[in-house]
């Protein structure tokens, strides 16, 4: 269900979120148009066209990872993002790349079962009611035998649950309690996750799920029988076919980090074979394959992948050949300065100065930010960058929960305030912290 977006729409609605970055903006949005213009082809010539690849070129905290997943979410495409460097680890070798498309396959279930749930949502909220209306008005046949009455004590009962009058009220539901499966752990396993295998699958599919009788508010009846009822809706078999397609047709890879696994090789020395075994081993990925998933074979011909990378060091001519060609679009992306960071900081929908401005609201406090304090932000977010390490937007986040931190503890205790950040606070909370590096080095 990828919807019709012209190029310069997507643009247009990446810009929303994201400040600057124009050339991998259009690049993105190129490679999303090819796909629909592709989907219009005849069978024949639509098998030849393959994606065109992006690699993403920028220093740290300027957009590249932002891009992709404001994009895939534009879209509405199963995304993943894998770092390319997590698979020169030991294990991660050889077949394990697949997991790549596994994950792209199950973040497509998550996507089209969410899909046939929003769409099922109507039918389901009256079989809710329905059902709600058989436990609040329990079997009566018998002692009452006459259907018109019965039928218009239903009908007065549906009217106020619909008024939300009933709310309240108790009933007793037996259910399907899902919530026992995700609690299961392992004496011994330490908590540290990672197990070899997917326990939570293994008992959905010999079906744990245990069955329970609460006594529940009809509020929280309702919670459940709405999403028992929705759950009825959805095919399995349908929804995972719909699942595969949509990933082998929309899915986009966000292969991060893939600088390091390039080998530079003017740097001397031996060759880094594991590095280039990594690139060995995505490659049949990248140029196409097919994979076993759950959910049936994922071919990843028409996969796109958007892969990301400083090169401080290695340059895209240091991966092997063949992935380079894999990857034919390049785009740099611009470094971030004080103005970039005003704009940042000002103008996307959710910027964080909104953020923070919501948060503290929940308190009961209102947070108003001075252009000039914004201004001040920018510039100081700027200087620590240069003066330490350039970690692009991201330093904004470190800027302003430092500034912010009297007001985020406070709040909640007493009245509401009113708080301006104008130039004067941002200096005088901060000034001297960003005038010293050694210690700007450790607290911005
Ligand atoms: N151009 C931008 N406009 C708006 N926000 C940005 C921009 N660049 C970065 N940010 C913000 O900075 C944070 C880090 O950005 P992002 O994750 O995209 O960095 P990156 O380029 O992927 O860096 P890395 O190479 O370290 O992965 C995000 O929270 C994002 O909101
Ligand atoms: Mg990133």
């Amino acid at each position: 269900m990828s919807l019709d977006l012209t190029p310069r729409q997507i643009v247009a609605a990446l810009d929303e979120f994201i400040v600057g970055q124009p050339d991998a903006k259009r690049a993105v949005a190129i490679a999303i148009r090819n796909r629909w213009r592709r989907k219009q082809l005849d069978p024949e010539l639509r098998e030849e066209v393959s994606p065109k690849n992006i690699i993403l070129i920028g220093p740290t905290g300027v957009g590249k990872t932002e891009i992709a997943r404001r994009l895939a979410r534009l879209v509405r495409s199963p995304f993943v993002k894998v770092e390319a460097s997590k698979f020169t680890e030991v294990g991660y070798v050889g077949r394990d790349v697949e997991a790549i498309v596994r994950d792209l396959a199950e973040a497509a279930v998550v996507m089209v079962k969410q899909e046939q749930r929003e769409a099922a949502r109507e039918v389901a909220t009256a079989a809710a009611v329905e059902r709600l209306l058989d436990l609040l008005l329990p079997a009566m046949e018998g002692e009452d035998s006459d259907a018109e009455r019965r039928d218009r004590l239903r009908d007065r009962f549906r009217e106020k649950l619909q008024a939300g009058e009933l709310e309240e009220r108790e009933v007793e539901l037996t259910y399907e309690s899902s919530a026992s499966a995700p609690s299961v752990s392992l004496p011994g396993a330490g908590g540290g996750g990672g197990m070899g295998f997917d326990l939570q699958s293994l008992f959905e599919r010999f079906g744990s799920k245990k069955k329970v009788t609460r006594t529940l508010s009809v509020s929280e009846a309702r919670e459940i029988l709405l999403g028992e009822e929705a759950e009825k809706q959805i095919d399995p078999d349908k929804a995972h076919a719909e699942a595969v397609a949509r990933a082998e047709a929309d899915g986009i890879v966000f292969l991060d980090e893939i600088d390091k696994i390039a080998v530079d090789g003017e740097r001397g020395g031996a060759p880094d074979v594991s590095r280039q075994g990594v690139q060995r081993d995505l490659l049949p990925i990248v140029e196409g394959t097919t994979v076993q998933t759950r959910y049936g074979q994922v071919k990843t011909d028409h996969v796109l992948f958007i892969a990301a990378g400083a090169f401080h060091v290695a340059k895209p001519s240091d991966l092997i050949p063949e992935l380079q060609g894999r990857f034919p679009i390049r785009v740099e992306l611009d470094s971030l300065g004080e103005e970039e960071f005003r704009r940042i900081l000002s103008e996307p929908k959710a910027s964080l100065t909104r953020q923070y401005a919501a948060l503290l609201a929940a308190e009961g406090w209102t947070l108003e930010w001075a252009p000039d304090g914004i201004a001040a932000l920018a510039k100081l977010a700027c200087q620590v960058n240069e003066g330490t390490t350039n970690i692009g937007a991201r330093r904004l986040h470190t800027l302003l929960e430092k500034i912010l931190e009297p007001e985020l503890f406070e709040a909640g205790d007493g009245e509401g305030k009113t708080v301006t950040i104008d130039a004067a606070v941002v200096n005088e909370r901060l000034g001297e912290l960003a005038a010293d590096e050694d210690l700007s080095r450790y607290i911005l």
